[in-house]
């Protein structure tokens, strides 16, 4: 079979993995509304092009964070990446470094922060839920620092987990053989066995802090000295609050349609978060990004970036770090043609004005 865009790649990935194991990674909440319009969103919002532009040499380069990226597509946290592929974390985080971009690794991993930093040069950046465990959390976040992680992805859109229902009806559990490495070192259960429910449903449910509140940002910033991304905004008054709070980048997402169902989609709730943030922070985006001209759309309604979470997940499985190099050549190449043909030669000159 011809891999020839992000789609195939997830044909091939169902075939590659079980069946609990796609259907986690696949699956939205309740009737998975969000999950589909996050990317049905992007095909009702039409490209304004320009022509007779020289675009003989396209630059998609960029800055994030003070970080050079190759292009301003990040990978996404998302968990137990061996469920995908046995190279796991240490897979996407190579190919991470070969397409030049970022890291966000999972709390949820399956491989340790520390196992992970040591085998590439990508920036990595952790990805937290915060634990009732206070202290644990904190051992978490000295531990990623430590680690040489450069940021913290705080995720703010799930208290609790939201109703995967494939993942209910199937139990979801992690096979024997795999754990989540980074709470072993902090005696945290890893995830328990449910009869009725999702493990991870359980694990969230039994473990996470659901009393987080925006006072537990200076909490956090007291325990960890690295920039502070907070992940899980779609509400522009969300957005003022975090910028007010100085933080480092507000990640705009609604958790790849696996929360609130009917949440609307991500690239909707762009714009106001723009006029929100108005440029004191970085504005990251993810959610329903499966192709080149997704990506062209984000960063012209004002994101600084885009990030992908299950388009990697789907390299992974169908061929470890080889398959993610090629998901992640896939949209590069597919957001370099949409530059060429939108008139662009720089991310600067990717903006609004391309919006039809
Ligand atoms: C984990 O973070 C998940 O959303 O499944």
């Amino acid at each position: 079979m011809d891999l020839v865009n992000v789609y195939d790649f997830e044909t091939a990935a169902q075939e590659a993995m079980s069946q609990m194991a796609y259907d986690y990674y696949a699956s939205g909440a309740n009737d998975e509304i969000t999950l589909h319009e996050n990317h049905a969103a992007y095909d009702y919002i039409p490209l304004r092009y320009r022509v007779l532009v020289d675009v003989s040499e396209r630059d998609l380069s960029t800055t994030i964070l003070g970080h050079d990226v190759s292009m301003p597509i990040l990978i996404a946290p998302t968990a137990f990446h061996k469920l995908a592929h046995p190279g796991g974390e240490v897979a996407m985080a190579r190919a991470a470094e070969k397409a030049g971009t970022i890291m966000m690794l999972s709390t949820l991993s399956t491989t340790a922060m520390e196992e992970v930093t040591e085998a590439t040069r990508a920036p990595v950046w952790f990805q937290l839920y915060v634990y009732k465990d206070r202290g644990a959390t904190e051992a978490l976040l000295q531990r990623a620092q430590a680690a040489g992680c450069s940021a913290i992805v705080l995720t703010v859109d799930a208290p609790l987990l939201g109703k995967r229902e494939q993942d209910v009806r199937n139990r979801f559990q992690l096979p024997s053989d795999l754990s989540v490495k980074n709470l072993l070192a902090h005696a945290m259960a890893d995830l328990p066995d449910h009869p009725d429910d999702s493990s991870l449903a359980a694990h969230a449910a039994s473990m996470f802090d659901s009393t987080l509140s925006w006072k537990d940002i200076e909490w956090l910033r007291s325990v960890s000295d690295l920039p502070l991304i907070i992940k899980g905004i779609v509400h522009p008054d969300d957005a003022l609050l975090a910028t007010e709070l100085e933080v480092a980048g507000v990640f705009v997402s609604n958790h790849g349609g696996r929360q609130l169902d009917t949440a609307l989609p991500t690239v909707e709730a762009l714009p106001d978060i723009v006029e929100a943030v108005d440029g004191r922070a970085a504005l990251l985006i993810d959610g329903g990004i499966r192709r080149g001209t997704d990506v062209i759309k984000a960063i012209a309604l004002g994101a600084d970036a885009v990030a992908v979470g299950r388009a990697p997940l789907w390299g992974l499985a169908v061929d470890g770090e080889a398959g993610v190099d090629a998901v992640l050549a896939i949209l590069r190449d597919e957001f370099d043609l949409a530059m060429a043909l939108c008139g662009c030669t720089s991310i600067d000159e990717i903006t609004t004005d391309l919006i039809g």
